[in-house]
């Protein structure tokens, strides 16, 4: 493990930075990693159940931690998190950046943005459902027309990109569940058609939000929902963190 050298990484107005790792599995690794969080989140790794939830959760508050301090020069130790009445987490001392982070089976991706709310999601892709008996439960009529017209074979693709693109708007927006998931629609075709269709039922509010969507590992798919345009989306590499040097 390595902490990242102060200064290494500038995150810049209008870049997003997108991180991704695997959840560390060794125990003797995340009580390192443990040492950096605050008392409130050891007590809630202690609390899971399963064994995977526990590392993921470390993983993604280390490298979480890590790199925020990194971005605004402060001693990762000393981060307070403050969280919205739906659990979004900020930290209010610095507005300027934001951030949020998923996880889904042993990957996290943790998206950062200066002065642009941000809004990030990742699923390890399944294929043991009707994707459009689920449709039909979360999905805007738009969505469920185009779903049912996928090819058998993309079927879950589309689903799974749908998806990540609803769950990454309504994360940056950090109402959770509250924000109805049929007043909104997206586009669950390949990477590069990533938009939305509509927002709140009006054409309007869409140009005022972003998405981008990309495949982070073999088996998953992500998507990062942003206000306004950013003009340059990088992605680095966070096992370099967990697993080895990253070059200052
Ligand atoms: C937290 C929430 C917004 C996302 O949950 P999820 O998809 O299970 O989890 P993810 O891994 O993507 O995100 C979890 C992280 O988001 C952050 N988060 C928590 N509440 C949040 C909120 N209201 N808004 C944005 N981010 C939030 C936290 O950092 C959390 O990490 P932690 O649990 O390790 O502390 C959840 O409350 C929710 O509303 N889920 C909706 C699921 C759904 O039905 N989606 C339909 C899509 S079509």
């Amino acid at each position: 493990m390595s902490l990242i050298t102060r200064n290494s990484i500038e995150l810049d107005l209008g870049h997003l930075h997108v991180w991704s790792a695997t959840a560390v599995k060794d125990n003797r690794q995340l009580n390192e990693l443990s040492e950096l969080l605050a008392a409130d989140e050891v007590e809630r790794a202690n609390k899971y159940v399963f064994e995977k939830d526990r590392w993921i959760y470390v993983t993604a508050k280390f490298l979480l931690r890590s790199i925020l301090g990194n971005y605004l020069n402060i001693n990762p130790k000393e981060i307070a998190f403050e969280y919205s009445e739906f659990g979004k987490p900020s930290y209010l001392k610095n507005i300027e950046v934001d951030f949020n982070v998923s996880h889904s089976g042993n990957r996290i991706i943790i998206g950062f943005a200066k002065q642009q709310t941000i809004g990030v999601d990742i699923e390890k892709i399944k294929q043991d459902f009707d994707p459009l008996d689920l449709a039909k439960i979360f999905f805007s009529e738009e969505e469920i027309n185009a779903l049912s017209q996928a090819k058998e074979s993309e079927m879950f693709q589309a689903f799974y990109r749908c998806w990540t693109r609803k769950e990454s708007f309504i994360k940056a927006v950090g109402e959770g569940l509250s924000y109805p998931l049929d007043s909104f629609a997206v586009t669950m075709d390949n990477d590069h058609r990533a938009r939305f269709l509509k927002i709140d039922n009006n054409q309007d509010s869409k140009k005022d939000w972003q998405l981008s969507s990309f495949v982070p590992a073999d088996g998953y798919i992500a998507a990062i929902t942003t206000n306004g345009n950013p003009n340059k989306i990088e992605f680095f590499d966070a096992n370099e963190i967990l697993f080895g040097e990253i070059d200052g």
